[in-house]
């Protein structure tokens, strides 16, 4: 082949190069003018046919065109790759800008809610958290918080038994026995404890046979009512407002003395009287009082040394107060519509 065929040959070729539109195309090239039996590898098998002194030139001559063939084809491949790539992100374009699909989350029970802003506001004030065990004994629910058997209190918190001796805690109170006997004898004490309660009682609106409720135990030299009362207004404000005010009653329990019922000023009518505080313009919210002389010595502290108070609420109630529920059994009936509503803290 002459050179000037060869010259026509490769620009022919790279032509086709620079038409092909896809990878289909530039194969059928690469095998038009590159295989076997390409004229280009024939015109290699002439070579033999010229002389020594043009042999050489020849060989090198087709060869360059060889390789500018492979090389236009392999810039084109490259380029043909890369149109696909942009094509393809065009089609996929993705909105970043639509709503998502949107996955179903949990929400906090609005009874945790109640008792996590509670505890904050404890902790804030130096209290640390405690439990106890929902099965308790006889003795630290009752004997213990002074209590006897047979004592007409009892009748007020009957319990669900597994033996004589074993109950479901009535209350939350026997996490000041434990307490107080766990710790060394007259130190200060500030611990708050959260937790399930059980009562055998009638199911209604107000009153389940499961519920909850956090106590408080503070125990120091010194400690008076007036520490009590600071105290708990400190926390009504801070749970309901500051423009509530509160009041205390006297009250009976027989794990204090003095004890006082603790009420809060009505919030739907500022204390002036309506149906929701039966007219009194007052609502009560929790029991308190100064730890009973015989509750310290069962705990081994000294009462001529130390002094200390304690309150009790519960959850379910102030939960109610201060969203408006009013059906304790809500809490427990799992309706989604109702458990997924803002609380006020959340
Ligand atoms: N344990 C009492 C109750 O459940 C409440 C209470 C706690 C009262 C602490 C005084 C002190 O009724």
């Amino acid at each position: 082949m002459m050179k000037k065929e060869l010259e026509k040959l490769k620009n022919e070729a790279l032509h086709a190069i620079e038409q092909a539109i896809n990878s289909k195309e530039t194969e059928e090239i690469r095998i038009k003018f590159l295989s076997k039996k390409s004229e280009l590898t024939q015109s290699m098998k002439q070579l033999g046919s010229l002389s020594k002194e043009e042999r050489p030139a020849m060989g090198q001559f087709i060869n360059s065109i060889k390789s500018s063939i492979i090389t236009a084809l392999k810039e084109k491949q490259t380029e043909l790759e890369q149109n696909q790539l942009n094509q393809q992100l065009l089609e996929e374009d993705i909105d970043v800008t639509l709503p998502s699909v949107s996955i179903p989350v949990g929400s906090r029970h609005p009874l945790d809610v109640t008792v996590e802003t509670i505890e904050d506001i404890f902790i804030g004030l130096g209290f640390q958290i405690k439990e106890g065990p929902e099965i308790e004994t006889d003795y630290y629910n009752f004997e213990a918080l002074n209590i006897p058997k047979h004592h007409p209190a009892r009748d007020m918190q009957d319990s669900f038994y597994f033996t004589d001796d074993l109950l479901l805690r009535t209350h939350t109170s026997p996490v000041q026995a434990r307490t107080l006997e766990q710790t060394e004898k007259n130190e200060a004490i500030r611990i708050l404890c959260p937790g399930k309660v059980y009562r055998r009682d009638e199911d209604d609106a107000t009153h389940s046979h499961q519920f909850m409720q956090i106590e408080g135990l503070v125990v120091d030299k010194n400690i008076t009512l007036s520490d009590l009362k600071g105290t708990l207004e400190y926390f009504i404000k801070s749970y309901f407002g500051s423009e509530r005010d509160i009041r205390l009653r006297p009250s009976f329990f027989p794990f204090t003395e003095p004890s006082v019922e603790v009420d809060v000023s009505c919030g739907l009518c500022q204390g002036k009287g309506c149906r929701t505080c039966k007219q009194t313009g007052w609502i009560e919210v929790l029991g308190a009082g100064m730890i009973h002389p015989n509750v310290l010595k069962a705990g081994g502290f000294d009462p001529n040394e130390v002094s200390g108070f304690a309150f009790g609420m519960g959850v379910e109630r102030l939960t109610m107060l201060k969203e408006g529920i009013e059906d304790i059994r809500h809490f427990y009936t799992n309706d989604i519509r109702f458990l997924t509503q803002r609380l006020s803290e959340m």
